[in-house]
Parts: structure tokens; sequence; C-alpha cells
């Protein structure tokens, strides 16, 4: 059973601000919400200067997958792209925020004898922490960035993780994609369940490769959502079957064997 989020949204304090090379970490203290499963997110929005001013942005909510949870505090992990995350980053310690969730269904696990192999990239990284925390196991996590600032990242897993790193430019770790490693692996033993999570392209890359190998993945998907609960349908993604999943209810994680190939202009 997926944890439910209570109904209505909470007003949360953010207890801690940290940036880890290109990325800003926020602490919220959120001492109601049930414990959230890997993969699952949370719709946040500022009490405070959050649209109503002169453009009315950024004004809905934005999704957000949670990076650690426990002992009464949530921790989410983002980088300056938009009006949402640039408010977002504007926050410090005792100022608050609006939350709803944990929403959606996240990962399961591997079982079938398989171990858990997990592939990333970039602002990816959150989710697939959660699941090696929940994993407990340490599972080998090949994660991909575009340069070595953002590659700092990597330190939000390595706790949980054996971490193998890629970057674009070849300032840490394997000079190339991270999709490299992550065929060199499947050759080396193909014996596991990938978990994904980045942008459209790595994941249309991660989808190909595991359908290539015959090995099943479970990828952690994004859209632009407005509701987050089912309403709007702003957030479908097509599947083989001909339907549509609805990605804050039916996923965000979905198996990839369910997908059609991921257009590389989604989000
Ligand atoms: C389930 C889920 C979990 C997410 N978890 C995280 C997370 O942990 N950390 C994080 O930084 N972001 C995460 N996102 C993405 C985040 O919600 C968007 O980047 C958000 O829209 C940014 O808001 P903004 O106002 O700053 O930028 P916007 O103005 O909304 O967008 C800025 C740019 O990013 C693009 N964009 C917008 N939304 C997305 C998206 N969902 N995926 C890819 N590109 C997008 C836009 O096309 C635009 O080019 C998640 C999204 C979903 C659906
Ligand atoms: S965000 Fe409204 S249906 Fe998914």
């Amino acid at each position: 059973m997926r944890p439910i989020a209570p109904l209505g949204r909470r007003r949360v304090a953010v207890t801690a601000v940290d940036d880890v090379g290109a990325y800003r970490v926020l602490r919220v203290a959120d001492r109601s919400g049930p414990l959230p499963a890997a993969g699952q997110f949370y719709m946040l929005a500022t009490v405070q200067r959050w649209g109503g001013g002169g453009d009315e942005r950024p004004y809905l909510p934005r999704a957000f997958s949670f990076l650690s949870a426990g002992d009464g505090e949530l921790r989410f992990m983002f980088e300056d792209v938009g009006p949402g995350t640039h408010r977002l980053g504007e926050l410090v310690a005792g100022d608050e925020l609006w939350i709803t969730g944990p929403l959606g269904a996240g990962f399961r696990p591997p079982g079938d004898h398989r171990r858990a192999l997990l592939a990333g990239g970039g602002i990816g990284i959150p989710p697939l922490a959660a699941w090696a925390s929940e994993l407990g196991s340490r599972p080998l996590a090949l994660l991909g960035f575009r340069d070595g600032e953002h590659a700092a990242g990597a330190a939000l897993i390595e706790d949980q993780a054996r971490v193998r790193v890629a970057t674009d430019d070849g300032s840490l770790g394997h000079h190339g994609l991270v999709t490299e490693l992550l065929a060199a692996e499947l050759a080396r033993d193909g014996r596991c369940v990938v978990y994904s999570c980045g942008p459209p392209r790595m994941l249309e890359a991660v989808r190909a490769l595991c359908a290539e190998h015959d090995v099943p993945a479970q990828l952690a998907l994004e859209a632009g959502m407005a509701c987050g609960f089912g309403a709007c349908y702003g957030c479908v993604v097509a599947l083989r079957d001909g339907g549509y999943a609805r990605l804050c209810v039916d996923g965000p994680v979905l198996d990839a064997e369910r997908l059609q190939p991921l257009a590389e202009d989604a989000h």
C-alpha cells in the first residue's frame, strides 16, 4: 500500500538550506505527514510571494521528489531552472512552505533474485537516493552529470549507494554518457532491475537499452503537473497499449515495458 497524503495542504517551516555543487537542498519540518515511499513526490509552493504579483508566476505549486525523509523532516533538492525553483532558492530557515503529499506511486522491489541497479542523471538523484536508502543494500548507482560542479551532487547519495560518475565534459569519472556505463554493466551482468530518473533523453536511452537486454526497468518520469492528484490530465504519458497513464496517480514510477518511446521534448 502506498502512503496516502492527508487531505489538503500543510503549512511547514524550512529548517535549513544547504548548497551542494550546483544544487540547493531544502530541509523542512513535516511532523504531521505520513512517511513517504521512495519515488513519491510533493507539490510545493512558498507561503509568501508565490504568484499574484506582476506576472502571476510561479502561481501553481511545483512537483518535487523527496531526497530523504525521517524524524519529522523532509529534504528536497533542486536547481534554479525557472520561476518556481528560483523562488524556492530564495528561502531561508524560518520561511514557510505549503506542501501536499506524499503523492503518486513509487518504486517496487526487484524480486526474482535480481539485484537493483540505479541509473540517473542530474536532478534525478532524489528518488534514487530515497530508494537506495529504503533498499538498504548499498546498490550500485551510475550517475551522469553535465560537469564537475553538478557531479558534486553525487555526494547526496554516496552514503546509501556505491556511486560511479560520468560527466559530459570529462571533469570527473567516465568522460561520456551515463548510459555508456549502464550498457557495460548490463553486458557484464544483466540479472538486475534498473531504477532510473533523469532527463527525458537519458530515460529514453535507458528504456531502449533495457528493452534490448531484456532487463526490467522502472522509470521515475516527470511532467508538468497542475493538480498533482489526477484531476487535470495535464501529466499524461502514452502507453504501448494505446492508453495513457497520469503520472501523478499511476506514476511517477512506471514500468518501462508499458511505455511508448519517450519524446525528447517531453517533461
Ligand atoms: C514527480 C516529479 C518530481 C520532480 N522532482 C524534482 C526534483 O526533485 N528536483 C527538481 O529540481 N525538479 C523536480 N521536478 C521538476 C520540477 O517540478 C520542474 O522543474 C518545475 O516545473 C520547475 O519549476 P520552475 O517554475 O522553476 O520552472 P518552469 O518554468 O516550470 O520550467 C523551467 C524549464 O524547465 C522545464 N520543465 C518544467 N517542468 C519540467 C519537468 N517536470 N521536467 C523537465 N523539465 C521541466 C520547462 O520546460 C522549462 O524549460 C519534478 C517533477 C515531477 C513531475
Ligand atoms: S497533474 Fe493533474 S492529472 Fe496529473
